[in-house]
């Protein structure tokens, strides 16, 4: 069991809590909401879950949207507002939102916009959701294909996650979820990475204790980083390792390439395209069953710069990255398109 808190730049503080078994203990969690109103937003693939939830908490409404990256836009917005609206959520009350990232960055963009903002609980659901998208106070939407163009950056008041929801996440989640943990450990903190290379297959196997330990490790460096640097102004660029070819990969390919596993292509191939290296991060992605190397029908290094260019994080003909030098410590490299050609 772990808490943290994580105070925002308008004042809004975030509690966040992971524990294996904290579903027993959310009434209390959420007590002092309990007169204002709860609401319960989920994704329909965790009807069961939510089910329990619902009898423990008795919310006011019970709302669904699909945790697909399609439902992340206006439309869906405009219709679960609709919805909190009929069923009378007024200024005070409380939307708890429990799902995969996708379905956290819709519930929490609403909850920020909805009377301008009321109180939101995060209850992620996948390990990605846990260590990186409910952490940080980002929210969005897509715009048709681009992701992301309408957001906040407002703290969720509550973050509860319980490990053991991860019990009937797909291998396949299980292993995008890993590519964001070996990122921050592979970036930020050695120890964390020497710990993560012991228990990977503990970890792939589900070991409950493990993923435990897991989540807490990956919320406690998100939360530090987030801490220093909430507006993404200077630190919270070592988060984006992997990400800027790993993003190139996902446009280049139509986003047949998952994120996890671009991001782990990504982590590879900026640290041959800076010239530099790293036998145990590849180990361990591989051990993690995630890919590293550019698949032979994405390597248009054209294509590729182009979408990494256009990358909302770059300068003009080259895009800045953020590279573990060594284990644990990250440095900020220039990139230019040649550089493309030392991918392995
Ligand atoms: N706000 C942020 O800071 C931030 C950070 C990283 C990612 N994100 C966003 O997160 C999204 C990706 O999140 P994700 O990787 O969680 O994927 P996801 O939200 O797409 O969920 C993956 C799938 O898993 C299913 N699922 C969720 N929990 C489950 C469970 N416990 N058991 C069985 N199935 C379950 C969902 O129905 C969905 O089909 C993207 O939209 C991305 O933009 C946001
Ligand atoms: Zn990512």
């Amino acid at each position: 069991m772990a808490v943290f808190v994580l105070d925002g730049q308008d004042g809004r503080r975030s509690r966040i809590e992971v524990a294996r078994g904290l579903e027993g203990e959310l009434e209390s969690r959420v007590a002092d909401y309990r007169d204002s109103g709860l609401f319960l937003l989920h994704d329909p693939e965790l009807a069961a879950l939510a089910g329990r939830l619902a009898d423990r908490l008795r919310p006011r409404a019970v709302l669904a949207a699909t945790g697909a990256e399609s439902a992340k836009n206006l439309r869906e917005v405009e219709r679960l507002a609709g919805q909190l609206l009929a069923a009378g959520a007024d200024r005070q009350a409380l939307l708890l939102v429990l799902g995969g990232g996708a379905l956290l960055d819709l519930g929490s963009f609403l909850a920020g916009t909805y009377f301008r903002g009321i109180a939101c609980a995060l209850l992620p659901t996948t390990l990605l959701a846990m260590v990186d998208a409910a952490v940080g106070g980002k929210s969005a939407v897509d715009l048709g294909p681009t992701k992301n163009v309408l957001g906040l950056f407002r703290q969720p008041d509550l973050v509860l996650a319980d490990s053991d929801w991860l019990a009937t996440l797909s291998d396949h989640h299980i292993r995008q979820g890993l590519a964001e943990l070996i990122k921050m450990a592979a970036i930020l903190d050695e120890e964390v990475f020497h710990h993560l290379e012991g228990v990977i297959d503990d970890l792939r196997g589900r070991d409950p204790d493990a993923l435990e330990a897991a989540v807490v490790t990956g919320v406690r460096l998100k939360v530090e980083v987030v801490r220093d640097d909430e507006r993404e102004a200077g630190r919270r660029i070592m988060l984006n390792y992997g990400h800027s070819l790993g993003h190139a990969l996902e446009t280049v390919s139509n986003y047949r390439v998952p994120h996890g596993d671009a991001v782990a292509i990504g982590m590879i191939g900026e640290l041959e395209m800076v010239g530099l290296e790293c036998a145990r991060i590849e180990a361990l992605l591989a051990s993690a069953g995630l890919p590293i190397a550019v698949p032979a029908a994405l390597r248009h290094h054209g294509r590729l710069w182009k979408a990494m260019t256009h990358d909302k994080k770059t300068r003009a003909g080259e895009v800045r990255v953020a590279v573990p030098e060594r284990i644990g410590q990250g440095v900020i490299r220039v990139l230019r398109a040649t550089d493309l050609e030392r991918l392995r």
